[in-house]
């Protein structure tokens, strides 16, 4: 049993009416519910957490660095493309993450294509919807598995 914290970033709360062709017609809430009974299924505790504040999210940081967090599932959403105080509070966590992204940033405009993220994370998933969100979760599991093994 690992905990496992679920981040996202600014407007990620607006999934499902926010430009539904470009993220999709499933809510947050309807995501996390997803990861939660997946994360159940595996034997993992899933903890979510969405702020479209940039200090919030670096201060949830800060307390997964204490409190048993073990993997880190994390869609900075447009911070990816803006933020090094995001970066450094994932590097001073210093948990093993995955980033991941609704859309694929790289198929779309060119300030999308530079994220502070993605040479700290272990594997990035993007450009297939919220399926990106159990394939990270699968990663997660196994790269869990193979950490207890060793
Ligand atoms: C996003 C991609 C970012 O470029 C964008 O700013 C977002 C969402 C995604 O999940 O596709 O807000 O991270």
């Amino acid at each position: 049993m690992a905990r496992i914290l679920v981040l996202n970033g600014p407007n990620l709360n607006r999934l499902g009416t926010r430009e539904p062709t470009i993220y999709g017609q499933r809510s947050l809430e309807e995501v996390v519910a997803d990861l939660e009974s997946r994360g159940e299924a595996l034997g993992h505790q899933i903890e979510h957490f969405q702020s479209n504040a940039e200090h919030a999210l670096i201060e949830r940081l800060h307390a997964a660095a204490d409190d048993g967090t073990a993997f880190l599932i994390f869609n900075p959403a447009s911070f990816t493309h803006t933020s090094v105080a995001l970066r450094d509070a994932v590097l001073a966590s210093q948990l093993p993450m995955i980033e991941v992204h609704l859309s694929n940033p790289h198929a779309r405009e060119t300030f999308r294509r530079h994220s502070y993220f993605s040479d700290i994370a272990l594997g990035t998933i993007s450009g297939l919807g919220h399926k990106v969100y159990a394939l990270a979760l699968d990663a997660a599991h196994a790269l869990l598995q193979t950490r207890k093994a060793n």
